[in-house]
């Protein structure tokens, strides 16, 4: 419409962005899930997000996941299904799901793995500006449970 005659076009609206699937969760890592573990996860993670177009950050730290992923959305979705079925973590809380219009938050990323001293302010961020009441019961809990533990078993499984 805005490349019609008489509608100059809107500089800040980007025609090229592309449709986007958001789904941003924190979850529990299984026992047994260890930064080993973490690492080959975050390797086929990769080879499979690239064939896809998916692209985000994961947080792994304290035995606890955070993970940002942005991409088509048949494939987000796809993804979502894998990700409640895998045994490797338990309570899954959708912080945010959404499809949008946009850039890319992490355009290079097909899967990169956030350092664990970040968790924190990750979690932080999401609580300040969450507003489902049970995603912020959710969070707390979260980070209740980072709290209560010492810094040096960061990055360990539960
Ligand atoms: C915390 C966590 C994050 C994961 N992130 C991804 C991911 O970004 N991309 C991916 O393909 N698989 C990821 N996986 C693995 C998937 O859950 C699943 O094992 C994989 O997609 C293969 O699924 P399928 O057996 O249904 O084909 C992740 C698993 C866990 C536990």
């Amino acid at each position: 419409m805005f490349d019609e005659p008489g509608f100059p076009s809107d500089p800040d609206h980007d025609a090229a962005a592309p449709r986007l699937y958001t789904f941003v969760y924190c979850s529990r890592a299984a026992d047994g899930v260890d930064d080993a573990e973490v690492d080959r996860l975050i390797q086929s993670a990769q080879r499979h997000n690239r064939t896809c177009g998916i692209t985000g950050v994961l947080v792994f730290g304290s035995g606890v996941f955070f993970q940002w992923i942005e991409g088509p959305s048949a494939d987000v979705l796809r993804l979502m299904a894998s990700l409640h079925d895998d045994p490797r973590h338990y309570d899954i809380v959708s912080l945010d799901q959404r499809e949008e219009t946009r850039e890319r938050l992490y355009p290079n990323w097909q899967m990169e793995r956030v350092g664990a001293d970040d968790i924190r302010e990750v979690l932080q961020d999401a609580l300040e500006s969450a507003q489902d009441e049970n995603n912020i019961a959710a969070l707390r809990r979260i980070l209740d449970h980072l709290a209560s533990r010492s810094l040096g078993s960061l990055g360990r499984a539960n």
